[in-house]
């Protein structure tokens, strides 16, 4: 596996490989299970694959965790290796955004609502790094988890807002076996916080359950959702939503294609989840 640090180093190896077909995976390190996934699916179906670690101060806000942000260099680069990855891209923040550096990326109306409302500046910063990384590293394929679905979709929005020739694969949330999604935030979890969090994950699928049961009314469904987190004094809602799966607008009747998203915080902790689900057609 190639390490490769530097942007003019990057492109030079970019040069040289134009004609692979290049899957991308783009993350902030601590790599668990869920971006081992990414990495087979890439590994699957790109003849070259290359990973990204970089811990992106720009979609941190004041006061998040940005300089608590685990950073396991070592064992990153052993999975990394043991993974496949033929190259694993690791700037610095010095190089990466240089003192003059001036250029934002936003995505408007997705971009604003649900984490946007509660993290204003953080898919600007998620937009502006992964364009950079999408035009240094020109994959033909970049893979992201459902985990993170609204970035996923900003993501897609700027890569067809700006024609950029890559295609965004969507890759299913890898989850404990208690339904908890794996996320690089759950290792600020104590145990006890740790037992709360599943709780997220059982109330999405409450909400999913009343679905398949036939629920439409919006408001019935997410009271259902909220009735499960409010058993936990230590857990703040953010957000419990039933959202169209495409533009991510709030519904008041589950119609097509929908998502349950929800955010919370244990602690400060922020832990955020969903699940698609169609509604069931009217007979
Ligand atoms: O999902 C992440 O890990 C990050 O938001 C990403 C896409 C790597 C951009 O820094």
């Amino acid at each position: 596996m190639h390490i490769i640090k530097s942007i003019r180093g990057l492109q030079a190896w970019r040069r040289k490989h134009e004609n692979h077909k290049i899957g991308f995976v783009p993350t902030m390190g601590a790599l668990h299970e869920g971006h081992l996934s990414l990495i087979r699916h890439a590994c699957k179906h790109c003849s070259t694959v290359v990973v990204s670690i970089f811990v992106n101060p720009l979609q941190f806000g004041p006061g998040e965790d940005l300089s608590r942000y685990p950073r396991p260099v070592k064992s990153d680069q052993q999975l990394c290796r043991d993974a496949g990855v033929d190259l694993l891209f690791w700037p610095s923040s010095q190089e990466f955004y240089p003192q003059d550096f001036q250029t934002l990326v936003k995505v408007h109306r997705l971009s604003q609502r649900w984490e946007g409302e509660a993290r204003p500046t953080h898919f600007e910063g998620v937009t502006t790094v992964v364009t950079k990384l999408l035009c240094l590293v020109r994959p033909d394929r970049c893979y992201l988890g459902q985990k993170d679905y609204q970035q996923l979709l900003v993501i897609k929005q700027l890569v067809q807002d700006l024609n950029i020739d890559t295609t965004i694969v969507r890759c299913p949330t890898i989850r404990e076996a208690d339904g908890l999604a794996l996320s690089s935030r759950n290792r600020y979890l104590s145990a006890n916080q740790r037992i709360q969090a599943t709780s997220l994950f059982t109330a999405l699928q409450q909400g999913v359950q009343a679905i398949k049961q036939g629920a439409t009314n919006v408001w019935a469904i997410q009271s259902r959702m909220q009735k499960v987190l409010k058993k936990y004094p230590g857990i703040k809602i953010e957000y419990l939503a039933v959202c169209d799966a495409k533009s991510l607008d709030q519904l008041s009747q589950v119609k097509g294609e929908v998502v349950l998203m929800g955010a919370i915080q244990i602690g400060n902790v922020h832990l955020i989840d969903n699940i698609l689900v169609k509604a069931l057609k009217k007979s």
